[in-house]
């Protein structure tokens, strides 16, 4: 393989409006963390960057949600992202935020350096203005019908469904996000990167990185939206949250978010660079230095588009090498989705299942959704748990170390002559990282981890195949090989599972009592990776086996969220036309009681109902038939309207009517005057 001279590692800067999920985790953090733990251990310059994306419309709104300020929240949610992606393993050599000095300094520069050299138009257009919450409706302030798909719900700058991105002006019947309003068209000034000049330079670099490598995912998203025509894009937006437009005139103007957020990828690496005396320039640009993105697919147009048409504009920046997005995951057959809380909040997982960090690492990147939407599901991450990391990995490690222990009081035995069997099967072992290898490489992680597993059965199956716990009786020497080449196997997966593993490859490391894993060349070169005569230290369980117990608590934590999702679903009605006072005195309404009740013959809806109302005993016509039995109404306390108009219906005079609501089930249920000694007849006013 030709390797480049150091690679910068990008990670998506994650919105601080709420925690991390699996549908992040698998789209972006894990596949990007297993790339950059496997670069390291081939001893390459990397630097692997990511922080939080706290500007934009997304904190905002939920700032005006929670009644705080967009500080406020971009401070909890950093707070609580960092620290799950530490404890989670992902190991970022620096998570930034934007909200950074630095950050602002270099955005700005960047800003006035492409203005000082005049590749912004700046133009006054007509946007969409909210005249009652007074202000322009950018990006997510806007919502209506996207022009490509037909959502209805498609945000101002970009559509959810379809993934399109677009300007808010192109959104069909727009309404304010803050205030509900159809909003007005006014006069505004913005700075736009003309695309449409780019989009030649554009088409040549895209095609020429697809045929290099790129997935045909975000070449294919790349290309429709070349072939739609590129227009300019405005990098400005009239908010109050954001990096101020470093110009003149610019007063009440911020940097649109995604004009800042990926020049935060540079920030965070002068970042770190000034914290470890490094170079930052030589990541940035050196054209020596690999560029990769690792993003999910609702982020391709910005960083296969816009952000290479800036870099390109700026002219002394490195392009991307790769752009791997990955495509979506989705929960128990439901899209992902924050503000309807239907995820796997990363935090809480942690919680949860404390210890288990690399059981989700396994399940996530097993079921990656690299080249087509996924589906997590509970009892596929307890299967996966429990039928390949605990009976194929921690089972063959189990067995090694517990027969070493027993054998040979944990002193690693010499090898003798090798039969065939072991000599291929210390050739496959020293296959497996150049395989491995070779699916990282192409960023095919859910293949790589499968090949990873396959050297922990090929453990399995030499050790089924030799039966040591049989030798041992008859041919101790034999047993001695067969067990050095258990543990040569156990050594290797310490090494190359660790990208994928992090922890268990500790963990593996501790049991093995090796100071340091091995590199992954020494697992190919080296004859000995554990050498005959060292000490190896007591098993311990590498995975436990997940109860029903567990993920039926998960279940159950997901059944209430839909609950709740479906009651808060029902749209309550708008309120009536005002009345005035005397309209409402003309009601004359009472409590009552059902005395007796039967079907209305012929028609499946109406129950005739006889009502005991303290004035009197009268027939009532409802039509609740369908949600309750002339049995089940029978000595209800309800509350009538007995001045309504009497009515024939079917023939029956109808005199009055009982009143009815729904509950959350969206069951009908009485209005019922449950209060004590209230008789009927009693006033309801
Ligand atoms: O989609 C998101 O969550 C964005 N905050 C990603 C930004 S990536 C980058 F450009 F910073
Ligand atoms: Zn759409």
């Amino acid at each position: 393989m030709n390797f480049p001279k150091r690679y910068t590692v990008t990670a998506a800067l994650p919105y601080t409006n709420g925690p991390i999920h699996i549908g992040h985790l698998a789209g972006v953090y894990v596949p990007a963390d297993i790339y950059v733990r496997y670069l390291r251990q081939l001893g390459k310059d990397v630097v692997f960057v990511c922080g939080s994306d706290e500007h934009g419309v997304p904190i905002t709104i939920k700032a005006k949600k929670e009644g705080v300020t967009p500080q406020e929240v971009v401070d909890k949610y950093n707070r609580i992202i960092k620290k799950s992606f530490e404890d989670f393993g992902i190991s970022f050599d620096n998570y930034s935020r934007t909200s950074a000095e630095i950050h602002h300094q270099t955005a700005s520069e960047f800003f006035k350096k492409l203005y000082d050299s005049g590749k912004f138009t700046e133009e006054v257009t007509e946007q969409l203005y909210d005249e009652e919450a007074q202000q322009f409706l950018a990006d997510r302030f806007v919502v209506g019908t996207c022009p490509k798909c037909g959502n209805e719900d498609s945000y101002g700058d970009q559509c959810e469904k379809c993934g399109t991105s677009h300007n808010a002006t192109d959104l069909i019947n727009p309404r304010s996000a803050i205030t509900g309003n159809m909003p007005i068209l006014k006069e505004t000034k913005h700075w736009f990167l003309p695309l449409d000049q780019y989009e030649p330079w554009l088409k040549d670099w895209i095609l020429n990185q697809h045929q290099k490598d790129w997935k045909a995912n975000v070449y294919g998203q790349c290309k429709s939206w070349i072939d739609d025509g590129l227009r300019p894009r405005a990098v400005t937006r009239d908010l109050d949250w954001g990096i101020p437009v470093p110009v003149e005139n610019a007063e009440g103007k911020v940097l649109y978010v995604w004009f800042d957020a990926p020049i935060g990828y540079i920030s965070a690496t002068k970042e770190w660079a000034e914290k470890t005396g490094k170079d930052w320039q030589l990541y940035w640009k050196d054209e020596e230095t690999k560029l990769v993105h690792f993003i999910g697919k609702d982020n391709i147009v910005f960083h296969c588009i816009i952000f290479p048409a800036m870099l390109n504009a700026e002219g002394s920046y490195i392009l991307p090498d790769n752009v791997p997005a990955n495509e979506f995951l989705n929960l128990e057959g439901n899209k992902l989705s924050t503000s309807k809380n239907w995820a796997v909040w990363l935090h809480e997982y942690l919680e949860d299942f404390s210890g288990k960090e690399d059981v989700l690492r396994y399940v996530l990147t097993a079921n990656a959704p690299e080249t087509k939407d996924n589906d997590f599901t509970w009892k596929d991450f307890q299967q996966r748990n429990n039928s390949e990391l605990v009976a194929i990995f921690g089972n063959f490690i189990n067995r090694v170390v517990v027969l070493t222990n027993k054998y040979y009081d944990g002193k690693v035995p010499a090898m003798g002559a090798l039969s065939d069997v072991d000599e291929n099967t210390l050739f496959e072992l020293r296959a497996y990282p150049n395989v491995i290898a070779s699916s990282i490489e192409k960023y095919r992680f859910r293949e790589a981890q499968g090949e990873m597993m396959n050297l922990a059965r090929l453990g399995n199956k030499y050790l089924a195949d030799e039966e040591p716990w049989k030798t041992i009786k008859t041919d101790e020497e034999r047993t001695k090989t067969v067990m050095n080449v258990a543990l040569q196997i156990a050594a290797a997966l310490a090494t190359v599972s660790e990208p994928f593993l992090p922890f268990t490859s500790r963990k593996l490391q501790k049991i093995l009592n090796l100071d340091t894993i091995k590199s992954w060349d020494s697992v190919v070169t080296q004859k000995e990776l554990i050498e005959a005569g060292h000490q190896i230290g007591q098993s311990e369980l590498l995975f436990g086996k997940i109860e029903d117990e567990e993920i039926n608590q998960q279940l159950e934590k997901l059944a209430a969220t839909k609950k709740e999702n479906m009651a808060e679903a029902k749209t309550v009605e708008p309120q009536k036309e005002l009345i005035e006072f005397d309209d409402f005195t003309k009601l004359d309404i009472r409590t009552a009681t059902i005395i007796e009740a039967e079907k209305m013959p012929k028609a499946n809806k109406l129950l005739i109902l006889k009502v005991d109302t303290g004035i009197d005993k009268r027939t009532i016509v409802s039509g609740i038939a369908e949600h309750f039995s002339p049995e089940e109404v029978v000595g209800k306390k309800v509350s009538v309207v007995v001045n309504l108009k009497p009515i024939k219906l079917r023939g029956t005079l109808s005199e009055g009517m009982v009143l009815m609501t729904q509950n959350k089930d969206g069951k009908l249920v009485f209005v019922n005057p449950d209060e004590k000694g209230v008789d009927n007849g009693t006033l309801i006013s």
